[in-house]
């Protein structure tokens, strides 16, 4: 991804609704206004749920993209604008499949059995089999959609808490298994919404056909209004009301100014008004509300194919965001696509290693690590090097202050047939003189490898020492440090080794170089 994703300090908030088609005054009032309104104070991403839509329309998908598109255009009529947030479609970002799949491997199935839209769900839509696993993995997929982008807050209705709940306790799951924080936790920004009732008195829902449309005509939104029910009461409207209970009412405390509202309320309790007047009053600020929506949808209906352009563009600005999230996913889960030197080594000298011991590899009655590498078929100085010392273990320069461990490497090398412990170690050419220093840990040893390279590891001596170089001098150093490792170095001199044991005298090495013979 070449893009660049501006950061902003601002928090960052993430929301979605699934591609429905056209928007009602319930839709906007339960989100879309409070996201319309959070667009200056935040980062916002929002979202089309395209696949959400299949997790129960799969039988019969031929609406989706239509609605996504109706859904947009609502959102843009409405004020959502794409110069101040990331407004796109979810199947364009095909990072939230591959974070929803990652999930899928963590998550208990009883976590989202237990989620209590799963069970409601199937018992409402007992029309279609939603016996799938898509459609359990339903919150799960909206957890990856949150999480992918990972805000701060999500605003929702009260409907969605229990999925943010369970986004919650996916992110901890993951970062507590991965000791990793890439995940933070996300908390609801509860959309304080107003009841709304539909034209027939019961929950204003698409199902029940009973919707006012959030862009449409003013005429429309009159003849609806004016057409409402009032619930019955009032039969004699001499007789006074209650607001509570009228949808009426509703439409004003949603959307008449607050002092006009009250007036048409007390009007109400008071019989002062007539459900008529009232309702012509709602329709008048229910339309100078919307009827804005209702032209600028136009507008923009009049250029789809600038509408899906503008929506592929915005969804590739979400993709580079949901991407930088995947490249830390990936990476916990060892899934990186990048491979490192380090990587690329360490399987190297995993190979290595298993050629040799497929080759039944004898090293007590080899003559020395030259030709252990020269087995090997390339880079042989280096495949030998990484025999015994893997690559795991740094092999640092020689450090005036002491001798650093990391240089160490132990391992049980068991001799053949006579079962030697061998202690290997290597270290790097100083810089200003021809020495190589180790540390040897104070064990006993039957024999140690000395491994004196290159500091550029281009080359590689060794010296296999047997005791009778280091019995003496060791178990007199090993004295001298109680606890430490025993400083050892070798030192070269126009092609003459010596080897120094703590403070002991050097001895001359120089015929061990390269020429090891087994141990008697
Ligand atoms: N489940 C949400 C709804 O039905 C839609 C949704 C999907 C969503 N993914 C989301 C909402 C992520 C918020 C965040 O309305």
């Amino acid at each position: 991804m070449s893009d660049n994703v501006a950061p902003t300090n601002r928090p960052r908030v993430l929301s979605g609704m699934r591609p429905t088609g056209k928007l009602h005054l319930g839709n906007y009032m339960g989100a879309l206004a409070n996201w319309v309104n959070l667009q200056d104070a935040y980062e916002c991403y929002f979202f089309i749920a395209d696949y959400h839509a299949l997790t129960t329309d799969y039988a019969d998908p031929s609406r989706i993209k239509l609605n996504t598109i109706d859904v947009a255009l609502d959102w843009l009529a409405a004020g959502l604008d794409p110069q101040r947030s990331t407004i796109f479609i979810q199947s364009h970002v095909p990072q939230h499949a591959e974070l929803h799949l990652l999930f899928s491997m963590i998550t208990p199935l009883g976590w989202l059995e237990r989620v209590p839209t799963y069970k409601e769900q199937q018992e409402n839509l007992s029309s279609k089999d939603l016996t799938t696993y898509g459609f359990l993995g339903y919150p799960l997929l909206q957890s990856a959609d949150i999480l992918l982008y990972q805000p701060q807050y999500v605003p929702v209705g009260q409907d969605q808490v229990a999925h943010v709940e369970l986004t919650r306790e996916v992110a901890r799951r993951f970062n507590s298994l991965y000791k990793s924080t890439v995940f933070p936790e996300p908390e609801v920004l509860l959309t304080p919404s107003p009841k709304l009732t539909g034209t027939d008195g019961r929950k204003m829902s698409k199902s029940y056909g009973n919707t006012i449309g959030l862009t449409e005509s003013p005429k429309a939104v009159e003849a609806k209004v004016l057409s409402m029910s009032t619930n019955g009461q009032r039969a004699i409207q001499s007789d006074p009301g209650n607001p509570d209970l009228c949808p009426v009412a509703d439409l004003h405390k949603a959307f008449s100014l607050p002092v006009i509202a009250v007036e048409w309320l007390s009007n109400c309790r008071a019989a002062r008004s007539t459900c008529s007047e009232c309702r012509r009053a709602a329709a008048t600020s229910v339309q100078q509300h919307i009827t804005p929506f209702f032209e600028r949808r136009q507008q923009y209906e009049a250029d789809i194919p600038g509408v899906w352009d503008m929506l592929r563009e915005q969804s590739r600005k979400a993709e580079a965001r949901a991407e930088q999230t995947m490249l830390e996913a990936r990476k916990v889960l060892d899934l990186s696509r990048i491979l490192t030197a380090e990587e690329a080594r360490t399987f190297q000298a995993r190979m290595a290693v298993q050629q040799v011991a497929a080759k039944g590899y004898d090293f007590a009655s080899s003559t020395s690590l030259w030709q252990l590498g020269a087995f090997l078929t390339e880079a042989a100085v280096r495949k030998a090097w990484q025999q015994l010392i893997p690559a795991d273990i740094a092999l640092s320069e020689p450090t005036t202050a002491g001798f650093s461990p990391e240089r160490v490497y132990e391992e049980p090398l068991i001799l053949p047939a006579k079962k030697k412990r061998v202690f290997a170690t290597a270290a790097a050419e100083s810089e200003d003189s021809a020495e190589w220093r180790f540390s040897i840990p104070t064990k006993s040893y039957d024999v140690w490898v000395l491994l004196c390279g290159s500091d550029n590891g281009n080359w590689l001596n060794d010296f296999i020492v047997p005791p009778k170089y280091f019995v003496e001098s060791f178990a007199k150093a090993k004295k001298a440090t109680k606890t430490g490792p025993v400083p050892v170095a070798v030192h070269e001199q126009s092609g003459e080794f010596t080897l120094t044991v703590g403070d002991a005298a050097p001895v001359d090495i120089t015929t061990l170089l390269s020429n090891y013979t087994p141990l008697k």
